[in-house]
């Protein structure tokens, strides 16, 4: 895969998806700069990249805050020209339960980072791309927008938000050459099994597994995608 002396900015780098997509683009002779608010994982990670004999920035950073966004994109602006964007930070792990019990704080909280973060972050990123005709915007979105999951009903509200986001964005910048795509994984850890309905693969896809194609999304190679979401969920029964 090619990338051309690119930079990319994720975020939510400490762990999981983020952190493997971070690893695999500074592999692949990508720069990074790295958002997210656990800084220890995050210091970890810059010097592992480093390591690598890859340029790369930790930046502490909320989503969910205007004023630190602000002070990242600053940061980030000085360290290097933001080609790609990964927006992969979202709070996704509460406890499920019927919607009938959840509050408008914790709806408010979510919407804050999954979508209101996102589109800001994005907002500021955008100029630099369109003036320099080359951008990607990877959205890292979830079947849960897709197809709606019971008992995660404000969780699947802001993905669904993010595909809409994706494809009407999409539409203004594609004639720039600034790409926007989606990713939406379905179950995703160790690999442990699974039930048809969530994979007939049988089992849940590695972080790995959704880096190859946020990494493919990124690269001079999908110079054709731009307005779709991309499934990475092993052949999921729609639910
Ligand atoms: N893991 C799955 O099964 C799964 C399935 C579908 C979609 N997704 C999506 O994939 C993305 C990554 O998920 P993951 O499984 O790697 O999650 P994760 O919880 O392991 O990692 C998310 C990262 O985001 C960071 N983060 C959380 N809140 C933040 C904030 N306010 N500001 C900055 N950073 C913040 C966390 O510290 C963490 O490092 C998310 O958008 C998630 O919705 C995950």
């Amino acid at each position: 895969m090619e990338y051309s002396n690119r930079t990319a900015l994720i975020t939510g780098a400490s762990e999981g998806i983020g952190r493997a997509t971070a690893l695999m683009l500074a592999k692949r002779g990508v720069d990074t700069v790295l958002l997210d608010v656990k800084e220890d994982r995050l210091l970890s990670l810059e010097a592992e990249i480093k390591a690598l004999g890859r340029r790369a920035l930790a930046i502490v950073c909320d989503m969910g805050d205007e004023t630190a966004i602000n002070a990242a994109v600053a940061k980030a602006n000085k360290f290097a020209k933001i080609d790609i964007l990964v927006n992969n930070a979202a709070l996704w792990r509460n406890e499920c339960k019927p919607f009938v019990n959840t509050s408008p704080e914790s709806w408010k909280q979510r919407w804050m980072v999954n979508v209101w973060g996102l589109m800001y972050l994005t907002q500021k990123l955008l100029p630099p791309m369109l003036e320099q005709r080359w951008g990607r915007i990877i959205n890292v979105s979830s079947v849960a927008g897709r197809y709606g999951i019971a008992n995660m009903v404000d969780y699947s509200t802001t993905k669904g938000a993010v595909h809409s986001f994706t494809k009407a964005l999409a539409k203004e910048t594609s004639p720039y050459n600034v790409l926007v795509t989606s990713v939406s994984p379905g179950n995703v850890g160790n690999g442990q099994l699974l039930q048809n309905e969530l994979s007939y693969i049988g089992r849940e896809s590695s972080y790995d597994e959704q880096a190859e194609m946020i990494c493919f999304l990124a690269s001079e190679n999908a110079s054709y995608c731009s307005g779709q979401d991309f499934q990475v969920d092993g052949c999921r029964k729609k639910m």
